[in-house]
């Protein structure tokens, strides 16, 4: 049987809400050559969600860029995940590095996110990733592998991990196809022999294009992208399709 594919759009704070609607509606029109065998999921920031959620045909799911860990609460500022589900979100990335940096957010917290992600039947995206400091100095294997010890609960149900370097997203440079392939293969590894109770797919993020994007498809045990600026242009997102 062959693999699935995750094409995962990152929009980030980008887009507004008719563009938003527009490039939705375009995505929903598209022919699927091999069906169900890939997966396309649209992640738009929180207020975007509600308007998008009315206009999902069978083609595209919906994510969201983070929530809280709890459900309800005195959390000024977080989203809650029960809304999200309300409209309709399948999926919810969690640890991005953006959040981690900025939001100073710990493993300790994403694996809480992780946690009730799954528990409520959403499938979390994982993303983890060394600093360029850090693969230079070849700490990388290091730092991915606590964040998968720190960040993932044993008997989770299923996962998406990222791999994306943080030196790679926006910048345009994208590790080697072996860099990719060594760090596929540490998450692999890891969760066949500590979390073997869990279905995992692993994909890549950092500067994905309709140019690399087969390339790194190609590498084993891949099963997708998770696209930042790249998915923001219709033509572009299409051509990677
Ligand atoms: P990029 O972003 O494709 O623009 O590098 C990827 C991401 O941050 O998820």
């Amino acid at each position: 049987m062959k693999k699935k594919t995750f094409i995962i759009a990152n929009w980030k704070m980008n887009l507004s809400l008719s563009d938003s609607s527009n490039f939705l509606k375009k995505i929903c029109k598209f022919k699927m050559p091999l069906g169900n065998l890939f997966e396309i999921v649209i992640c738009p920031q929180f207020l975007l969600i509600p308007n998008l959620s009315k206009l999902l045909g069978s083609i595209v799911k919906l994510g969201a860029q983070d929530c809280h860990y709890a459900t309800s609460g005195a959390f000024t500022g977080d989203s809650s995940i029960k809304l999200l589900k309300y409209f309709k979100c399948k999926y919810v990335i969690a640890g991005h590095s953006e959040r981690r940096i900025l939001h100073k957010e710990s493993n300790i917290e994403i694996k809480k996110k992780v946690t009730l992600i799954s528990s409520e039947g959403l499938t979390p995206i994982l993303c983890v990733g060394e600093l360029l400091n850090e693969r230079k100095k070849k700490l990388h294997k290091q730092k991915i592998i606590s964040q998968l010890q720190e960040s993932i609960p044993t008997n989770l149900k299923n996962i998406i991990i990222a791999y994306e370097p943080i030196w790679s997203i926006g910048t345009g440079t994208i590790p080697s196809v072996y860099e990719i392939t060594e760090v596929t293969e540490i998450i692999f590894n890891f969760l066949r022999k500590y979390r073997n109770h869990t279905k995992f797919h692993i994909i890549y993020g950092g500067s994905v294009d309709s140019k690399n994007f087969k390339l790194i498809l190609e590498i084993k045990n891949m099963s997708g992208a998770l696209i930042g600026g790249a998915s923001l242009h219709i033509k572009e997102f299409k051509k990677i399709i």
